[in-house]
């Protein structure tokens, strides 16, 4: 099984050719004012696009924003996206009101060689996300009118099966992008024989997110750092008081499990930030993870914890980070994470950071991007993929 590539498509010679790239450009929007927030994952697919639109292609670009309901819902068009691509390509980007509809065609067949059209979000339609094939199967057909060639670039998407991710490059001349090729080179080498130690720090609200992947996980890491919302749970199962703190009640008996099979090797916060309420301004302090106080919230992990995670993640040789470890969206509750993504950025290691939230903290915090070996585009598909799952976006290329 082999997975053809940009390369091997741009050596077709793709002047004057319809090419339909799929790609992630869901990006965070302000909620007040509609604005993006973080524009990492329209930068991360520039290669790909600038690479075709060089070769003269006729760029057709196609994304999901959001999880809207299968119809138009203006709270996640698209537009601003195509304005903020026009501006990184340096050339005006001509959105298509709609996906596969009159728009799209009449936007399509208007552009010129080396032009690009962005259309309207995938997700508008029924078909993108059905789980009945045929419906999925007759958006894909509409999609796949719309050009001659498939490149998936859409690394976020790939542990999806719809329509664009799936579907459409059973019915066009395929490869994978830039990025696609990038982020599974990078989660490769994790999946294989890493150097050690390999230190995984997870984060982010939920362990029923993250057990297939701490399963997974727990074999082949020499430590696992558990921070952000999640470790709640993990304390919990430890018979520890959380306070008002995030909790999964379902999961206190897995998670003890985890803690007895782990041998040692799950590293939780010996201290934590606890706050009197859920905002940028409660009163909080430190205290420690086995005494949060009944009414208290624990908001970030405590500067004793970030010193035991720095000192594990100083000697690793490589280090998988995904979800953060508090509420760094607020600056109270930001030290966990910045401390620690510090820690990862200092290591003398091979060091990937997963996920759309870690990522966009990474820029959020102001760190440097450049001090990370990968930042991956990809939450859910980057875990999916460790976890050894088979993904259907890549799946679909190597048919
Ligand atoms: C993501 O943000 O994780 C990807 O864009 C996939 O989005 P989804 O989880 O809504 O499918
Ligand atoms: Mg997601």
């Amino acid at each position: 099984m082999t997975i053809r590539t940009l390369d091997d498509l741009l050596a077709e010679e793709v002047t004057g050719r319809r090419v339909l790239v799929r790609a992630d450009l869901n990006v965070p929007l302000d909620k007040q004012t509609g604005q993006i927030t973080d524009d990492g994952r329209i930068r991360a697919v520039l290669p790909t696009l600038g690479a075709l639109v060089q070769a003269g292609a006729k760029v057709v670009v196609c994304s999901h924003l959001g999880r809207p309901k299968g119809s138009p819902d203006p709270a996640f068009s698209l537009r601003p996206v195509a304005g903020r691509l026009g501006e990184l390509l340096g050339a005006p980007v001509h959105f298509a009101e709609d996906t596969v509809g009159d728009s799209a065609r009449s936007t399509v067949a208007g552009l010129a060689d080396g032009q690009v059209a962005l259309l309207e979000n995938l997700r508008f339609n029924p078909g993108e996300t059905s789980k009945d094939e045929a419906q999925r199967g007759a958006f894909a057909d509409q999609l796949a009118a719309l050009a001659d060639a498939y490149v998936d670039d859409a690394f976020g998407a790939v542990h999806r099966r719809h329509a664009s991710v799936y579907d459409v490059p059973a019915r066009l001349p395929h490869v994978a992008g830039r990025l696609v090729l990038r982020e599974v080179e990078v989660l490769g080498t994790l999946t294989g024989e890493p150097d050690r130690p390999y230190v995984v720090v997870l984060g982010g609200s939920k362990v029923s997110d993250k057990l297939a992947v701490i399963e997974a996980l727990l074999p082949k890491v020499d430590r696992l750092l558990v921070g952000g919302g999640m470790c709640f749970t993990f304390l919990k199962a430890q018979g520890h008081e959380v306070g008002s703190s995030l909790l999964e009640e379902e999961m206190v008996e897995t998670c003890r499990s985890l803690l007895e099979r782990a041998g040692g090797k799950i590293m939780l916060p010996v201290d934590v930030v606890a706050a009197d309420a859920f905002a940028p301004d409660a009163p909080h302090d430190t205290v420690r993870a086995d005494g949060i106080p009944s009414k208290r919230v624990g908001l970030d992990i405590g500067p004793e914890t970030v010193a035991g995670f720095a000192a594990a993640l100083r000697g690793a040789r490589t280090i998988f980070w995904n979800g953060p470890m508090g509420v760094f969206e607020m600056a109270a509750f930001a030290h966990g994470t910045r401390g620690v993504a510090e820690a990862i950025a200092n290591a003398d290691a091979f060091t990937v950071v997963g996920g759309g939230d870690s990522a966009a903290a990474v820029r959020a915090l102001g760190l440097d991007e450049q001090a990370f070996s990968h930042i991956s585009t990809g939450g859910g598909a980057s875990l999916e993929y460790l976890e050894g799952k088979t993904l259907p976006g890549i799946a679909a290329l190597e048919n």
